[in-house]
């Protein structure tokens, strides 16, 4: 594995992607780049404003603008939205200029996380449960499949995670050092 200039973490909804990422930039003494952060500055609109006023689609042509920005960074740390994977040419950008890590989580874990949060047009509305296992059940394949480093998150605090993420990367530093 090739040492890359930026960490971009890929994962569903509330898999902490966000939340770690801040951490890790701050423990790597790295840049911070948040995409529905930079969205919805852009836009000066909320994610749910968006998807609700334009929809979807155009929701996932901004994301896609911004994979094209984060494929620019150095010494970045990404979090990605949980749909990036969904366009393969999202994915040829990142993989230009990041190691991507999963962070992995199961559908009972990602709605103790999300459950009391409204931000997320996808999960509104039903039974968020059924929601996450459909909607991770149709995604993970792609997840596991274009990730250098799978990180299980499961019943483990925020500090056990950022740990392992902060060994697991050093590891790979190591490793692509030493070829
Ligand atoms: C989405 C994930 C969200 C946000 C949007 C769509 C998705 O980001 O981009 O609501 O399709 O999985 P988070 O993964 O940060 O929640």
């Amino acid at each position: 594995m090739i040492l890359k200039p930026n960490i971009a973490l890929i994962g569903f909804m509330a898999s902490g992607k966000s939340t770690l990422g801040a951490l890790l930039s701050n423990a790597l003494n790295m840049g911070f780049f948040d995409f529905d952060s930079e969205i919805q500055k852009n836009e000066g609109k909320s994610i749910s404003e968006i998807f609700s006023t334009f929809g979807e689609p155009h929701f996932r042509h901004l994301e896609h603008e911004t994979c094209k920005k984060a494929a620019q960074l150095k010494g970045y740390v990404i979090a990605t939205g949980g749909g990036v994977v969904l366009n393969p040419e999202n994915i040829n950008l990142l993989k230009k200029s990041c190691t991507l890590i999963y962070l992995s989580a199961k559908p009972n874990s990602i709605l103790l996380r999300a459950q009391n949060n409204n931000s997320r047009p996808l999960l509104a509305g039903g039974d968020k449960l059924d929601k996450i296992q459909t909607l991770l059940s149709s995604r993970k394949k792609f997840y596991e499949e274009y990730a250098n480093i799978i990180l299980d998150t499961n019943d483990k605090s925020e500090n056990e995670c950022l740990q392992e993420l902060i060994d697991v990367i050093s590891i790979h530093i190591s490793a692509s050092k030493a070829r």
